[in-house]
């Protein structure tokens, strides 16, 4: 097992930044699991990520479970996987089909790991000191989960002011 690299978010502005530094690394078939409890930032960095990716209009796929966005280099597939009874759910809607064209942003994904071949897993936790702070950990599942986590701390570290 691997230590989980763990970082402190100072502001919406730090989720923001490091939405931005893993959408500049994303390519075809990547997924990104981000997990966390309510208002912990998941579709904030929805969000910044798709706007760097070229995608508009981006809102929180609460009650339509699942929204695809075209971006300018492949598609968006952001989903809330809060109401889907786990994997079975998630293949019935045809969704994994969605990674052949594009990336995968899932809020409350832990319950889908088993359906990808690789992943980065974001867990955010609120910081109990501030409350426009939040903690995020990291993990990842198979080589390019691996490769794309490190490439994405190292661009959010290179992109601190
Ligand atoms: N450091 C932070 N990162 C992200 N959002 C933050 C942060 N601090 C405060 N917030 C606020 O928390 C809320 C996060 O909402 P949202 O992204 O919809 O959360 P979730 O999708 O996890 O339920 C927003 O109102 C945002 O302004
Ligand atoms: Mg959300």
């Amino acid at each position: 097992m691997h230590n989980k690299p763990q970082l402190h978010l100072g502001s919406e502005a730090d989720t923001a930044l490091l939405a931005r530094a893993f959408a500049r690394q994303l390519r075809v078939g990547d997924v990104l699991l981000l997990n966390g409890g309510l208002a912990m930032g998941k579709t904030c960095f929805v969000n910044a990520a798709a706007a760097e990716l070229g995608a508009e209009g981006v809102s929180s796929p609460t009650y339509t479970i699942a929204n695809i966005y075209p971006a300018k280099a492949f598609s968006l597939l952001h989903v809330d996987a809060y109401r889907l009874r786990g994997e079975a759910d998630f293949i019935d809607l045809g969704l994994e089909n969605e990674l052949e064209h594009g990336v995968a942003f899932i809020e409350w994904g832990a319950a889908l790991e088993g359906v990808f071949e690789h992943y980065v897993s974001l867990d955010f936790s609120p910081d109990p000191a501030r409350e426009t702070a939040r903690f995020v950990a990291f993990s990842s599942f198979g080589a390019r989960g691996g490769a794309l986590l490190k490439l994405a701390l190292q661009a959010y570290r290179e992109a601190q002011p």
